[in-house]
């Protein structure tokens, strides 16, 4: 009877724990994913590393306006929106590079993914180790979002969130850090209201993956609606201090 028992309880455990890894199952790695994110906008600043001063060998010479560390940058040839020359850097003066995106390698296999980033175009072998390949790949394999869905290519206006609700999370979550105003805390080139204007692309990786080298959280495991929400409300601060 007390067996029985025993037998009872560890098979309905085991029942809840397959029923709580089913309903979570793309949760596993998110870890893994926010750090390749980090990594894809300024992989040298995640591993506390100088970054190259020669500009990258694959950065086409008719691009003068960039030159040294910021080319070796994932973003620099293939955009915030990982669309490449198809994205907002088609269109851009200082990141023009014609390179495509990495949108075609979503959903790809991770071996395939490190394969390229350790081809002879990236030359990035000597300067990082497996882990951040690995988490590379896992980034470009299962944390591209289509930001099209919710910023409009060519006015940049943003939808599918509720400002309200942004407000009450960005209040609680972020303005310890970036002030009510969002204009704070150190070095930020603007302000969010202008950083929603400008580059929303950019405002939505980092608030997903966190920004290298700091202690900014990663929202990237919590329902995307919440992200939404707080961009929303971003795009109502003001853009002057
Ligand atoms: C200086 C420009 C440059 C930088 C920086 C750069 N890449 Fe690339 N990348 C390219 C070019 C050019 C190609 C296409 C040709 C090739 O792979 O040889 C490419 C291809 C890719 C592809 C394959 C896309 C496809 O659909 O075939 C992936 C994935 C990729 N890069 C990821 C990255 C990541 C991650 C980083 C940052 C660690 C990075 N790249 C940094 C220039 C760059
Ligand atoms: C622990 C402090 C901290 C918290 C909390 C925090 N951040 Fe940050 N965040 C930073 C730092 C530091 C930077 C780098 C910019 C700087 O130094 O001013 C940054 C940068 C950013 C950037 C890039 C700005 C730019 O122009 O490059 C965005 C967007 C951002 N944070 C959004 C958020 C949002 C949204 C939240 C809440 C969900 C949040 N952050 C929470 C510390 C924080």
């Amino acid at each position: 009877m007390k067996n029985l028992f025993k037998y009872l309880i560890s098979g309905s455990l085991t029942a809840m724990f397959a029923l709580v890894a089913f309903a979570l199952p793309s949760l596993s790695d998110e870890g893994s994913i926010a750090r390749g994110g980090q990594l894809y906008d300024k992989w040298y600043s995640v591993i506390k590393e100088k970054g190259p001063q020669e500009t990258h060998p694959a950065w086409p010479a008719t691009n003068t306006a960039k030159s040294g560390d910021t080319t070796w940058r994932c973003k620099s040839c293939h955009g915030w929106d990982y669309k490449g020359v198809d994205g907002a850097y088609g269109n851009s003066k200082s990141y023009l590079t014609g390179i495509k995106g990495i949108d075609g390698m979503a959903g790809a296999d991770i071996d395939a993914i490190i394969a390229v980033l350790k081809n002879d175009t990236h030359q990035l072998v000597d300067l990082m180790d497996e882990g951040d390949f690995k988490d590379l790949a896992m980034f470009v394999s299962k944390g591209q979002v289509d930001m099209s869905q919710y910023i409009d290519t060519t006015t940049k206006a943003f939808s599918g969130g509720d400002a309200t609700a942004g407000a009450n999370y960005y209040n609680t979550l972020c303005s310890q850090c970036h002030a009510k105003e969002g204009n704070k805390p150190k070095d930020m080139p603007e302000s969010f209201g202008s950083l929603m204007g400008g580059n929303p692309w950019e405002g939505m990786h980092k608030i997903l993956n966190g920004q290298p080298n700091e202690n900014m959280p990663a929202l990237r495991a919590l329902d995307r609606q919440i992200t939404l929400d707080i961009m929303a409300h971003m795009a109502t601060l003001p853009t002057e201090m």
